[in-house]
């Protein structure tokens, strides 16, 4: 195993995308000083600078970035040096307007914002790896140069294009994947219905607009395509860029939980794993999502992480954008560090005055110094240095929850039982209560190795292969706890029913099966044995084996079971054939958790977030408290808070709103 290029930034980075091209020269001093006032010592440059890098094709002006990076190496501050390939210049659309993507209604798209280009268009992929060579050909041995930043959020608006040249590379891909065997295609499509067969592969189109609803596996496939083909534009820019600087790390920014790309494929092709997150304003708890996220992230890393790009403040592309709360910036960032950032940074560093983003937060405000953000962006600054012994460490934990983007993509598809089904909105039900209870997890695709774990919880996998419901249940029957969330297992990889009954590849493990799906309107909800309530999701369930631990009270399903318990081989599964409202399924987690023998991390009180970072010598215990109230946790009597740098034997006083990180001596 040839280990990866790492950064060499020392301590928990810290800074912000860095677009000084915005600004006249003057402006770009003071910006060094108040980044040493901050504490920021890595920033991303060039993101969207190709028009400034290459004002006409194949005429190239460096000074710019060449005055920048000098200023930045002389200010100590390294340099994530992006390809600026999310950007395409107006030139490169004048003389390839062919490039300019199609959406699903035949619409071409025109220039004048950014990532509005066709990913299958060769010319883009030219021009792209061309200016990735140049800048590698003159950067490689730049010293301010620490890591290279390719392109910008693959598959944020340009995730799918419809136009011919894209058809050709669907078909191309379809090709490699059913061995050029059309047949096969047909069947996996099941085409035999509506009269879809395609005797030559050149009738194959995209899933382009028609008047009745798509083929299923068509439009899977066309999900994995678009995120193939993404990674295919990334790897050209990365092999460039490695080419020409072997041990500079290469990146490229995430947003992890999102359906765009198929991050499992992605992720062991960068050398640093990276995300992007932003909250919803109207999230009112989106301290839990920012934890999920994280987790996500760190478990496509494998270890530590980089978290790109968040917000001081209010985003500008949302319907109201609200403003942090005092000390959420903070809380947020720390929050990212807790599960596993080894990297903070903001997009970006200077708020706008013109252009698109004029409106975004940033670490520097339009008010200037004189302002909340910058006070928390410099406090900011001085915790993450008082942190740099976390950075290597990472989270351990008995607890995975199955995340898997072709699982996503097939059940969020039209013509599904119950168009309210999110996936995302699944896991995170089923996440929040552990969260709450201080169980950190760890995410895992459905074939992963599962050893570590005592736990395995699935809550939303309509779609699984053969291999992974396998593996998902052989760790149940050599041991371990599984429990499977309604409408699982339901499909194999290529979207058809698993016959005989449900959820299909599960039914024999969890020993049940429901001849029927029951799915609930909106708002309607159903009553369960035991007192609590289910929405969104019912189903005529009957046990084979196992033992009911709920049923429906009311209703068409009244006695029928809805949460069940079997003991499968060594091991337990539970099925959860419903949706139970959130105290109902938090209890049901408690229990399923507890007897498993996970225990919490450590209790604290209500709202206080718990998570812990491992290291060789030391646990390091992250307190954050959400709900402003304050508390006292227990710590152990060696400890040290490392933000205020004072020991706290025994335990730990958190003020509200406040975050502490507890360095716990290991023994061993
Ligand atoms: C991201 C993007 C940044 C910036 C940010 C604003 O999606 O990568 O360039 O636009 O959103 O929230
Ligand atoms: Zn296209």
């Amino acid at each position: 195993m040839t280990t990866k290029p790492s950064l060499a930034v020392p301590g928990i980075a810290y800074g912000a995308d860095y677009n000084p091209e915005q600004w006249p020269e003057e402006v770009w001093a003071e910006d060094m000083r108040l980044m040493r006032e901050a504490g920021v010592n890595i920033v991303s440059v060039g993101i969207f600078s190709w028009a400034l890098l290459e004002p006409a094709e194949g005429e190239y002006d460096f000074s710019l970035l060449d005055r920048i990076l000098g200023l930045l190496h002389d200010h100590g501050i390294a340099a994530d040096l992006a390809t600026p390939t999310a950007a395409p210049p107006v030139w490169f659309f004048r003389a390839h307007p062919e490039a300019l993507p199609v959406d699903k209604d035949g619409r071409r798209m025109a220039y004048g914002s950014r990532q509005t280009f066709c990913p299958s268009s060769p010319a883009y992929r030219e021009a792209a790896t061309r200016i990735a060579g140049k800048l590698a050909e003159r950067y490689a041995d730049h010293p301010a140069v620490a890591m290279w930043h390719v392109h910008n959020e693959y598959g944020c608006h340009n995730n799918a294009c419809y136009c011919d040249e894209s058809a050709s590379a669907f078909r191309r891909w379809l090709r490699a994947r059913y061995g050029d065997d059309l047949a096969a295609l047909n069947v996996a499509w099941g085409t035999a219905f509506w009269s879809q067969r395609y005797a030559d592969w050149e009738e194959i189109l995209p899933p382009r607009a028609t008047n009745a609803g798509p083929n299923p596996t068509q439009l899977l496939d066309w999900h994995r395509f678009c995120s193939d083909e993404l990674l295919s534009l990334y790897r050209a820019e990365r092999d460039v860029l490695r080419a020409a600087a072997p041990s500079v790390p290469v990146t490229t920014n995430f947003m992890a939980i999102t359906d765009a790309l198929d991050y499992w494929r992605w992720a062991p092709e960068v050398d640093v794993v990276s995300n992007d997150h932003y909250a919803m304003a109207v999230d009112p708890e989106a301290e839990v999502e920012i934890a999920m996220a994280s987790d996500v992230v760190r478990s496509l890393a494998g270890g530590p992480w980089f978290l790109m790009e968040h917000s001081t403040g209010a985003v500008n592309w949302q319907p109201v954008n609200r403003a942090k709360r005092p000390g959420e910036l903070r809380r947020n960032a720390l929050a990212h560090v807790a599960h596993g950032a080894d990297g903070i940074a903001f997009f970006q560093w200077r708020q706008s005055a013109a252009g698109a983003e004029q409106w975004h937060s940033a670490m520097v405000p339009h008010a200037g110094t004189d302002s909340r953000i910058w006070q928390e962006v410099v406090r900011l600054g001085a915790d993450l240095k008082a942190l740099a012994e976390v950075r290597g460490t990472t989270g351990t934990t008995e607890v995975a929850v199955v995340w898997d983007w072709n699982a996503r993509w097939a059940v969020e598809q039209p013509a599904q039982p119950n168009s309210e089904l999110r996936f995302q909105d699944q896991v995170r039900s089923w996440y929040e209560p552990l969260w709450r209870s201080g169980v950190g997890v760890d995410f895992v695709r459905p074939n992963a190795d599962l050893s570590a774990y005592r736990l395995v919880l699935v809550p939303s996998l309509y779609l699984v292969d053969d291999e992974g419901a396998a593996n998902l249940t052989g760790f149940a029957e050599h041991g371990g706890t599984l429990a499977v969330g309604f409408h699982s297992g339901t499909v194999d990889e290529n979207c058809h029913v698993r016959l005989g009954g449900y959820p299909g590849a599960f039914r024999e493990a969890l020993g049940v099966r429901a001849d029927e799906y029951v799915p609930l309107l909106p708002g309607e909800t159903v009553a369960l044995s035991g007192g609590g309530t289910a929405s969104l999701w019912s189903e005529r369930l009957r046990t084979e084996g196992a033992e009911a631990v709920m049923s429906y009270a009311d209703g068409v399903l009244a006695d029928v079971p809805a949460v069940t318990r079997h003991t499968y081989g060594e091991g337990t599964t539970w099925y959860l054939s419903t949706q139970p409202d959130p105290a109902t399924l938090a209890s049901l987690l408690t229990r399923i958790r507890t007897e498993a023998g996970v225990e919490p991390i450590r209790t604290a009180a209500e709202g206080v977030e718990v998570v812990r970072r491992r290291g060789p010598s030391a646990d390091y215990l992250f307190l954050i408290d959400h709900a402003g109230n304050g508390a006292e946790v227990p710590v152990a009597d060696d400890a040290m808070e490392l933000l205020t740098g004072k020991p706290t034997p025994g335990s730990v006083t958190l003020p509200p709103g406040e975050i502490a990180v507890v360095r716990e001596p290991r023994e061993g």
